[in-house]
């Protein structure tokens, strides 16, 4: 405490107020006086004083209900009091213990002994002090460390989106080149075509010209063979007869091309849609089966060959992009173990799909490597890859299987095949839990309450 310790004495013999006083003075405390309990108690709920000495025998209201007066009102409870007693009064003395004295000291004074009793309790004071000092710098510290605890968590889920974003960055581009490669075939094929349709059109184009003008000739002069002669040589040099039958081919082949680039045009549309991004609705599993297939075909395609056997299964209420994602990863991940092993034939991906009473389970194996027992556990970890740097982040089977458990209530395992390979089954409950009293949309534009 840097200020001078406050000390109110209570006392109604004016005496010992003086001696008291006059001692307490002398050591350098602030010392007010009262001579009744009630006008003790208005100047503590004015001055709050730091310690009160208080007389036991004092006529009207006794230092004992003074005392308990202090002790019971919230913003005086703290104050020390020190009762004055006398010598032999040890039943005063115990009363103003249980009435919350601190301690006593006794008349007549001695100067060392009161003192001595005073300073202990500044002392005590002082201690208090200190501890609520303390108690407070803690109490600071905690709430920055639990702000700081906050902020890095937040920071953490930061980063994590960031991650999750960036894997998804990371296959979206590797995906966009195989698409580009898958887009880019069917459509320089039918520009091949196109352009020679374009030379055929107008070699025909020409002979037919000529044709026209000779019939125009021989109705007004009468015909002229050596006209009809070199319009047979045009015809022989742009190879009439073959090119009638070639043009029927380019354009079935071209109509094949316009097939595949709206086919793959619509799975790309159908796994972009953006309108309910983290939304649940009804989705067909089988159909996005399909359309990852079309997306990633050029990741297969040179390595396997896929097979599909796509059950009756029924609608599934969940976030369609996210469920892609998932088997985007699975397909991936499947044609690049095969593709890792280098073989002289092609491996093979199977995919099943069936209803296991009211669940709907997808099977993805490969005839590839396998995982070995050792890793199969730590596949499922966040940034776990096997392939070289750069190749794989490791993020996309923990993401996958956050997606299918975590968001979908589902089941996520790998198993090894029958003669190698992996099995990776997805299992998802039609009903999960928090779907129950909501309403869906059925792709029908139906509505659907479960
Ligand atoms: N079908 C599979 N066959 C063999 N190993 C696999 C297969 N799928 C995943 N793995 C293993 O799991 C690891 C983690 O996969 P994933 O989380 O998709 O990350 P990444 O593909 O980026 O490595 C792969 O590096 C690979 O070792
Ligand atoms: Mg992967």
């Amino acid at each position: 405490m840097s200020d001078k310790t406050s000390i109110l004495i209570v006392d109604d013999n004016p005496n010992n107020l003086q001696v008291l006083g006059h001692l307490l003075k002398q050591e350098n405390f602030s010392v007010a006086v009262s001579q009744d309990g009630q006008q003790a108690l208005d100047y503590i709920a004015k001055k709050h004083p730091d310690i009160v000495l208080l007389d036991v025998m004092m006529p009207g209201m006794d230092g004992i209900e003074v005392c308990e007066r202090i002790k019971a009102n919230e913003r005086s409870r703290q104050i020390p009091v020190l009762f004055i007693t006398a010598l032999s009064d040890s039943e005063d003395k115990m009363r103003g213990f249980r009435a919350g004295g601190h301690d006593y000291i006794t008349k007549p004074f001695l100067k060392e002994e009161v003192l001595a009793r005073v300073r202990a309790v500044v002392d005590r004071l002082q201690v208090e002090a200190e501890l609520r000092k303390s108690r407070k710098a803690l109490k600071e510290i905690n709430e920055n460390l639990e702000q700081k605890v906050v902020e890095r968590t937040e920071n953490l889920r930061k980063l994590q989106l960031q991650l999750v974003l960036q894997e998804k960055m990371a296959s979206i581009g590797q995906l966009a080149a195989g698409l580009a490669h898958e887009l880019n075939n069917p459509i320089n094929f039918v520009y091949t075509n196109f352009t020679t349709l374009e030379e055929n059109i107008n070699d025909f184009f020409h002979i037919f010209v000529g044709y026209r003008r000779l019939i125009e000739k021989q109705d007004l002069a009468g015909g002229d063979l050596a006209d009809l002669e070199l319009l047979h040589e045009d015809e022989k040099r742009a190879h009439v007869d073959f090119v009638l039958g070639d043009i029927e081919a380019l354009f079935a082949e071209s109509r094949e091309g316009f097939k595949r680039i709206t086919w793959i045009i619509t799975s790309l549309g159908n796994f972009s849609r953006s309108e309910q991004a983290e939304e649940k609705t009804t989705s067909d599993l089988n159909r996005a089966i399909e359309d990852t297939l079309v997306i990633t075909r050029n990741e297969y395609k040179y390595h396997c060959e896929v097979e599909t056997e796509l059950g009756n299964i029924e609608p599934l209420i969940c976030i369609p992009q996210q469920i892609n994602e998932v088997l985007v990863n699975l397909v991936v991940n499947a044609a690049h173990a095969i593709k890792g092993q280098k073989r002289a034939s092609k491996g093979k991906i199977q995919i099943k799909t069936y209803m296991q009473d009211t669940t709907v389970c997808c099977e993805i194996q490969d005839d590839g490597p396998g995982v070995p027992d050792g890793i199969k556990m730590r596949i499922f970890e966040p940034f776990f890859t096997t392939k070289d740097v750069g190749k794989g982040t490791g993020l996309g089977l923990s993401i996958s299987y956050d997606i299918i458990v975590n968001k979908h209530s589902g089941d996520f395992v790998v198993q090894d095949a029958e003669g190698g390979g992996t099995i990776f089954i997805i299992r998802i409950p039609l009903l999960q839990q928090e779907l129950i009293g909501k309403t869906y949309k059925r792709s029908g534009g139906t509505v659907c309450k479960i």
